[in-house]
């Protein structure tokens, strides 16, 4: 079943670009350069009535989210709120039938975004589900579905199915902005064609892995890992952080860079390892400033940084090139690195990877 491999998520880290390119089958025209949607029976009337998305979910889908508000309000210039499941059922979350609800879960039971699909339902909007199983509760309740086509996930550790779920984003994205005319062609285009790309550059990040794997067992007796980034990369960072967590059990966090100097600095010192992602490249002189930062207090820093872009070079101690893409969709490429860390740190600890300890696959109870 594991195919040879020693464990199910590093099975599934290495199934994502099919995964990815099932998810696109279908809804990515190639010819066209376009998105199709079979599945979703939306009239531009209807999109334009949309004054606000609210996108809702727990853990790895959360964070699958917060990519998703990046792109949507990059690409159609709609508002997106993000927000845990647990927190919006149990407040009075401002939703109406001008509001589009996409809640995410790669299971489709999680009891908390069943919960707020049904009460986002109640209050009136419509609900769209992006999820990875066929028949289940959330597939059964939204009045729309985009499934994903990752297969079966059966690590705890989420990770072929977030992947899928940040592509489920990017399409959606490009979908909506026709009905907003916010696109361009000609870069509508060269994003479709990029987005193809995607499966073929993880390949490439795949087929190296040692320096990744050495950095992942040089962690191992850490008290605390620290991810910074901006923008996208920020929000993939936290994903890249829980993923350690959940696996290794090492104390991490992700913050957004530019918070540094409001607290957390306090928090680097002689040997603190940090993971440093610049790849947004309008911010990527502030990141620089910020790795500085880090550095000059002795942080022990691994760059993740865009093939190419060389001034991450002489202030970081190891660094982890991803091929070059559109800023927006480099966190389908970082993440990769984040997943493998925290893979062989875990490994190296003995821990039992695809089973971490107080967890379970599906959360079907509060
Ligand atoms: O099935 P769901 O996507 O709704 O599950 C949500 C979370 O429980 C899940 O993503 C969890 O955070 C993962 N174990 C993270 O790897």
């Amino acid at each position: 079943e594991k195919n040879g491999y020693d464990h199910f998520m590093l099975k599934e880290i290495f199934e994502q670009p099919k995964a990815l390119e099932k998810t696109m089958t279908g809804r990515l025209n190639k010819e066209a350069k376009q998105v199709e949607f079979e599945e979703l029976n939306w009239t531009h009337e209807q999109i334009k009535n949309w004054n606000k998305i609210s996108i809702v979910a727990c853990g790895t889908a959360y964070h699958a989210g917060l990519i998703g508000k990046h792109v949507i309000e990059e690409l159609t210039r709609i508002p997106v709120e993000v927000e845990v499941a647990s927190e919006f059922r149990y407040r009075n979350p401002i939703i109406d039938e001008k509001t589009l609800v996409i809640v995410v879960s790669q299971s489709g039971e999680t009891a908390d975004t069943l919960a707020a699909l049904r009460q986002s339902q109640h209050l009136g909007a419509h609900v769209l589900a992006i999820t990875n199983v066929v028949g289940s509760s959330i597939a059964r309740e939204a009045d729309e579905v985009i499934l994903t086509m990752a297969g079966p996930e059966i690590a705890v550790a989420s990770t072929k199915a977030y992947t899928t779920q940040v592509l489920s984003f990017y399409l959606l994205g490009i979908y909506l902005s026709e009905a907003k005319g916010t696109l361009n062609d000609e870069f509508k285009e060269q994003l479709v064609e990029a987005i193809t790309a995607i499966p073929e550059k993880i390949e490439e990040i795949l087929e190296h892995t040692k320096g990744i794997q050495w950095y992942g067992e040089s962690i191992k007796d850490a008290d605390s890992v620290f991810f910074l980034g901006r923008g996208a990369d920020h929000a993939v960072s936290l994903e890249g952080s829980l993923k350690l967590k959940e696996i290794s059990y090492i104390h991490s966090e992700a913050y957004a860079a530019g918070e540094l100097k409001h607290g957390t600095l306090a928090l680097i010192e002689e040997g603190t390892p940090v993971v440093a992602l610049m790849t947004q490249e309008a911010v990527s002189e502030k990141m620089l400033g910020n790795i500085k930062e880090v550095k000059a207090r002795g942080a022990q820093v691994l760059g993740i940084a865009v093939e190419g872009d060389m001034k991450i070079w002489d202030y970081v101690d190891e660094t982890c090139f991803i091929p070059a893409a559109f800023s927006i969709l480099t966190p389908l490429l970082t993440v990769i690195p984040l997943q493998l860390i925290a893979y062989y740190t875990s490994l190296a600890l003995g821990n039992d990877v695809d089973k971490p300890r107080n967890l379970a696959k599906s959360v079907t109870v509060e």
